[in-house]
This record gives structure tokens, C-alpha cells and sequence, in this order.
């Protein structure tokens, strides 16, 4: 009698289970750029889509813009898809979703991409770049606070900050305005080695938050140990040492053999 409770507990699982699986939609797909969501105007990106390993097609939409952008039919069931965008214009700043397409469905839509296009205006009012400053300077311990500071002498709605090589989206904060300073204040404490990498910051009107002015020149944070910096600094500084003393005292024993040479 004992193992019928289980095992009718174990039947009402899975049945359980299943109807859960069957009333779910397809989950959705993981999205993201390469190199980066911040790109220069006139330059590429390509646009991943992730999805399970029997996808058989992908599709990738704008968003206000109707006409979805989908892949072939694949000819074998594949993982994921590439959209490549070459030489990027203004109007394709924005956010993106993709979905993909199992046996007869399409699978919710990813969570947004947003796709920064920065530089482009030449004569409008993002033409000119902020600049990128680190308080208290560009090199911290770990555990310590360090703010980057963007600020521009035109207006400006938002700054957006972005990490090279960072997996995370550009960080973006409303600026403050100092009597036609616009700046804004992006504080990392405490500071890991993950932070450490070269920066660029951008200005934002409000009017489209996906157009970016040009890079503000590059910053890089330095994090690093002093203490482990100081201990290699003394370690090395051990081995000179010590190799000078070897040299020393070969010099001095082939000395005494040329002497014990000539006397004999
Ligand atoms: C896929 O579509 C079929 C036919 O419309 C439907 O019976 C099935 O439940 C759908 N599956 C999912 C996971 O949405
Ligand atoms: C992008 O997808 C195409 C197939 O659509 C594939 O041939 C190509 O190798 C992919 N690009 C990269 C960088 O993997
Ligand atoms: C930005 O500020 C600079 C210096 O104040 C000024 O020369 C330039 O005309 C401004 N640019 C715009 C687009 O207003
Ligand atoms: C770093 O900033 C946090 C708040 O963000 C503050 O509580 C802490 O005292 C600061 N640490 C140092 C070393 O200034």
C-alpha cells in the first residue's frame, strides 16, 4: 500500500506539469548587438537573436515601424540569427524586439534593444560632444568610490555613459542644468575590477532619446591593488637585488681564480 501515495502524488505532478507547459507560450529570445547598442553613425551592427536549438526562422521588428524584417526559413533548425544593419542612419535608432518561429508559432518577443546611433547632425543641436571627467581621479582601490562626471555647455536632457566591451546597456541619467552647465554625475562605489576599462559619455535631447551626440574623448579607470601593486613593486625589487649579489660574488670568486691563475 506504501508506495501508491507517491506514486499517485508523482502522477499528479506530471500531469500537472504538462498542462502547465502546454497552456505557456514559447519563451521569449535573448537579444543583443555586436560590437555594441551604442554605434556610430555610418558604421555596422549586427543584431543577435537567441532562441531554443529547433528554431526555424527568426524575425526582428523596430518598434513604429511595421514592416518586421525575418530571416529565410532556415534550412536546418538552428539556435540563432544575425541581422546585420550596415552603415546605420538616423532612422534606425531605436528599440528592437525579435521573436522566434517553432512548428506553427511565434514565440513572444524579446525584451527591447535599445540601438543608440551617435555623431550623426552635423549642424544640429547634438553636434557638439560633452566632456568626461573622474573625481577624485581616473585611478581607485577597489572598494573605493570614484564619480564620472559628463558635462557639456549645451543643452542637454540626458547623458548616457558607456563601458568598451561592456555586456550591460550605457547607463543614461537626466542631466542637471548649472546656469547652462548641464552635467551629470555618475557615481561607482564601491569600485570593483570589473569596472576598470575605458568610458565614453554622450548628450540626449528628450525629443529622441536614441539619437546620441558624438563620444566625449575616452577615459580610462585605472583599479587596481595598491597593496598588491606595492608587494609586486617590492617583490621586484627582491629579485634585483638578489641578482646583483650573485653577479657580485661571481665577479669576485673569477677574479681570485685569474689571480690564483697567474701566481701559479
Ligand atoms: C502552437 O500552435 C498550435 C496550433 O495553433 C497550438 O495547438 C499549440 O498549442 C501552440 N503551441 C504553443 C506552445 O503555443
Ligand atoms: C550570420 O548568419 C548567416 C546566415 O544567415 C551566417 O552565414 C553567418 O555566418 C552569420 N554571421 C556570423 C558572424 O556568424
Ligand atoms: C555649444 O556651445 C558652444 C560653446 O558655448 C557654442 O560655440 C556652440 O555654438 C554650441 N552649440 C550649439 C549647437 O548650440
Ligand atoms: C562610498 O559611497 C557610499 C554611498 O554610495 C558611502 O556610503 C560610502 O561611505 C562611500 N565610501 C567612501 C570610502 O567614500
Amino acid at each position: 500500500m506504501a508506495p501508491t501515495l507517491p506514486a499517485l502524488l508523482c502522477l499528479g505532478l506530471s500531469v500537472g506539469l504538462r498542462t502547465q507547459v502546454q497552456a505557456e507560450t514559447l519563451p521569449k529570445p535573448t537579444i543583443w548587438a555586436e560590437p555594441g547598442s551604442v554605434v556610430p553613425c555610418g558604421s555596422s551592427v549586427t543584431i543577435w537573436c537567441q532562441g531554443p536549438p529547433n528554431a526555424k526562422s527568426f524575425s526582428l521588428n523596430q518598434e513604429g515601424i511595421s514592416a518586421p524584417w525575418n530571416t529565410q526559413p532556415l534550412l536546418k533548425p538552428w539556435d540563432k540569427a544575425n541581422f546585420s544593419i550596415l552603415n546605420i542612419k538616423e532612422q534606425q535608432a531605436g528599440r528592437y524586439h525579435c521573436s522566434y518561429f517553432i512548428g506553427f508559432n511565434w514565440s513572444e518577443p524579446s525584451d527591447p534593444l535599445e540601438l543608440l546611433v551617435a555623431g550623426e547632425e552635423p549642424a544640429g543641436p547634438l553636434r557638439d560632444r560633452p566632456s568626461l571627467s573622474a573625481w577624485p581621479g581616473p585611478s581607485v582601490a577597489p572598494g573605493e568610490n570614484v564619480t564620472l562626471l559628463c558635462q557639456s555647455g549645451n543643452r542637454t536632457d540626458t547623458f548616457l555613459l558607456s563601458q568598451e566591451g561592456a555586456a550591460h546597456r550605457p547607463l543614461r541619467l537626466r542631466a542637471q542644468d548649472h546656469d547652462g552647465q548641464f552635467r551629470a554625475e555618475f557615481s561607482l562605489s564601491p569600485v570593483s575590477s570589473a569596472h576598470g576599462g575605458t568610458y565614453r559619455c554622450y548628450r540626449a535631447l528628450s525629443t529622441d532619446p536614441y539619437l546620441l551626440s558624438q563620444a566625449s574623448e575616452p577615459l580610462a579607470l585605472l583599479v587596481s591593488d595598491y597593496t598588491v601593486q606595492n608587494l609586486i613593486r617590492m617583490g621586484l625589487a627582491a629579485s634585483v637585488l638578489l641578482l646583483l649579489g650573485v653577479l657580485l660574488c661571481q665577479a669576485r670568486h673569477d677574479r681570485k681564480e685569474a689571480r690564483d691563475a697567474a701566481r701559479s
